[in-house]
């Protein structure tokens, strides 16, 4: 039989592990265990402190908030602690949580809830004095956080002065104390994680690994500009301290953050009864790539605030509140290899071949490493036991080794000295990470600007497959060589038959009455998105124009730097790109544009964005876009952080979330055409 673990060496064991990975966690950003493992360490931590109440000892992980509080920053003293939340995860372990407080307080039985998504972030206390910001700090270790105010400024959606004095539904909830302490998280959210890292990638600058550690990285820098590059959101959920009385529901305060300008989460509901708040839960455990952030569960909390507030707290969790967490995305697995990518900008980037693993219902068998250094400074070894998070919609990503499993059979890895398709030399260009394959001949470079220009511009059926047959067959060797493709050429290549390739090439003469933004767009020089490209599009109004601009001229437009201009200047000047355009010329793919109509000078929405959504009850689309750009402001069709109003119609879409989430001001046609001055 085995020999039984002593409880006092394993407590003592757990609190040694889960201080140390907790540090790896907060203050190193690189967890070696997955969250689950780490919660199921603290849980069973937990159970033996509860069976053996003497061997609890004050610093253990159970007893205080995790976090540190690091040197470089002033310190601030919450006004109140900022609690953490004890975990279920399980249906079973909420309705355990449920019967706990119903035997404290029968008042429970009856009790209403609300569900909020957890967000994934990194948690802020924000201080507001007669009205406005005046600090913000980390969590820190629950007591004492570090100040970053300058660089919490930064997030757009912050309310930088909230009313003091407030009117119509406000009035229920009352106006903003003289002082009010808020705690929200800040997070970046999914699609701005993603369109941040493929800039960077577009200009060969080092990527980063995920959302959440870029944004607590980038809060914590001590230079704010820094951090004002970074597209960090805020949502808030709780009133920590206020002058007086604060609304007495949680559903209230959220009513109210919002009502005072604060984003608030969108998914949050109010729900009757413990069935209720439970199924909520199950149902966005199904979906919840569907939120906008990323999230490791639901919060359940009781709605009635002084109900809660009474229940009072086990070690440092509430208990009128549990989380409810999602089955973990991130599992261990084994990194059998590492492949090479290249880049349409001959970019090398290296991804893991993983034995095939599941996380979180999808089998992953390939993660990416971001670049080269990452491989070296995470030390991730050939062979060896790796950690991989699937997080979001975004792409599962290699956190890094467990060292702990290593045999010594792991092998490192050997950087790529020449290009893994066309075998050439490559380069590493200075100041950047990334290495190059500078052979402009490159057939892997030629397939992907190929794919790239297929999918930007939308040629339906036209994917990464096609794009690597046409190519490889020498069909293509530029990317006008698409419109000379012909139903013959295309039925010598594997897989097409009459109908297939009838189909593409009407897709690919579809193309031609394209907007010119997106045909700029799809030519893939390097820093030029899809907004710039839209904008060089509308000021300069042909391809002829855009090519003779010097760089001067190009950085008229609104956000092209001399970065972007010189990539438009030398992408113009190339030999191999002048051909491509005259044939694309020759082809007829030479669309135009209109230039934009200059907005009104001044005028009440002058620099202004408005979305519209939905049926207004008096105005045409086309009339409300032509009154607000008539009175200087620009009407796009997406809701952004750029955005200044969003107009509701009846039947609004999925920009009225888009929009709250953001912060972002919601007007009604009446309230429109006040602003307008009508
Ligand atoms: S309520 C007494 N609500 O999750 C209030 N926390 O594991 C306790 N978190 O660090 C927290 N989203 O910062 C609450 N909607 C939400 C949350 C949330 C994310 C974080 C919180 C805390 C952690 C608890």
């Amino acid at each position: 039989m085995p020999k039984a673990v002593d409880p006092a060496d394993r407590a003592q064991r757990l609190r040694r592990e889960l201080t140390e990975h907790a540090y790896r966690y907060h203050n190193l950003a690189a967890p070696t265990i997955s969250d689950a493992e780490y919660d199921a360490l603290f849980g069973e931590l937990q159970e033996l402190e509860r069976q053996h109440p003497e061997l609890a000892t004050p610093d253990s992980p159970t007893q205080r908030v995790g976090g540190f509080v690091s040197e470089k920053f002033e310190k601030s003293r919450h006004p109140a602690p900022i609690l953490s939340l004890s975990n279920a995860f399980s249906a079973a372990d909420v309705r355990a949580w449920f019967e706990r407080i119903r035997k404290l307080d029968e008042r429970v039985a009856g009790a209403d809830f609300v569900v909020e998504p957890k967000i994934d972030g990194l948690t802020v206390v924000l201080h507001y004095a007669a009205g406005l910001f005046t600090r913000g700090a980390t969590r820190g270790d629950g007591e004492v956080g570090e100040v970053i105010t300058p660089n919490l400024r930064t997030i757009r959606t912050l309310p930088l002065r909230i009313p003091v004095e407030t009117k119509g539904r406000r009035a229920k909830a009352g106006p903003a104390p003289a002082s009010l302490v808020v705690r929200g998280e800040a997070v970046i959210f999914t699609e701005d994680f993603a369109r941040l890292n493929a800039g960077l990638a577009a200009q060969g600058k080092r990527t980063y690994a995920n959302p959440r550690n870029t944004a607590s990285g980038s809060l914590r820098q001590l230079d704010s500009s820094l951090t004002a590059a970074i597209p960090i959101s805020l949502l808030c959920y709780q009133i920590v301290a206020a002058d007086g009385a604060g609304p007495a529901t949680q559903w209230e305060t959220l009513d109210y953050l919002r009502a005072l300008g604060f984003p608030v989460a969108e998914a949050a509901r109010r729900l009757p009864d413990l069935d209720s708040a439970i199924a909520y839960c199950e149902d966005w455990a199904a979906r919840r790539d569907e939120l906008p952030y990323e999230t490791d569960g639901m919060v359940i909390k009781l709605n009635d605030l002084g109900l809660a507030a009474s229940l009072g707290f086990v070690g440092k969790d509430p208990r009128g509140a549990v989380a409810f967490k999602f089955p973990a995305r991130e599992v261990t697995t084994i990194l059998s290899d590492i492949g090479v990518n290249v880049g349409r900008t001959g970019v090398l980037t290296p991804y893991a071949i993983l034995e095939p693993v599941e996380v979180g219902g999808v089998t992953v068998r390939q993660a990416t490493l971001h670049n080269f250094d990452y491989i070296a400074e995470k030390d991730i070894r050939l062979g060896d036991r790796v950690l991989l998070k699937r997080a979001g919609d975004v792409i599962p990503y290699v956190i890094g080794p467990v060292v702990e499993a290593r045999t010594g059979k792991e092998k490192a890895y050997r950087l790529p000295k020449t290009c893994p398709d066309c075998g050439e030399p490559v380069e590493r260009a200075e100041a950047e990470v990334a290495f190059y394959c500078v052979n402009s001949a490159c057939p892997a470079q030629l397939t992907r600007t190929v794919e790239h220009f297929a999918a930007v511009l939308d040629i339906e059926g036209f994917g990464e497959k096609v794009a690597e047959q046409v190519v490889a067959d020498g069909l293509v060797k530029d990317v006008a060589d698409i419109f000379r493709l012909t139903k013959d050429r295309l039925l010598g290549l594997p897989g097409f038959a009459d109908k297939k390739a009838e189909k593409l090439l009407a897709a690919i003469q579809a193309v031609k009455s394209r907007p010119l933004g997106q045909l700029v767009s799809a030519l893939g020089i390097r820093g030029v998105g899809e907004v710039a490209a839209r904008d060089l599009a509308e000021h300069f109004g042909s391809l002829d124009a855009l090519g003779q601009a010097d760089a001067e001229a190009l950085q008229a437009v609104d956000g092209v730097g001399p970065s972007v201009s010189q990539a438009v200047v030398d992408w113009f000047a190339g030999q191999a790109n002048r051909a491509v355009l005259k044939k694309l010329k020759q082809a007829g793919v030479w669309p135009t544009a209109a230039p934009r109509p200059a907005a009104a000078a001044g005028g009440p929405f002058a620099g202004q964005t408005v979305v519209i959504t939905g049926t207004l009850p008096g105005l045409s689309r086309d009339a409300a876009k032509a009154y607000i750009e008539a009175r200087g402001g620009k009407v796009t069709d997406s809701v952004s952080k750029k955005t200044s109003y969003l107009v509701l119609g009846e039947a609004p879409g999925s920009k009225l979330a888009k929009a709250q989430s953001l912060g972002v001001a919601i007007l009604d046609e009446a309230g429109l055409l006040r602003l307008g001055g009508a």
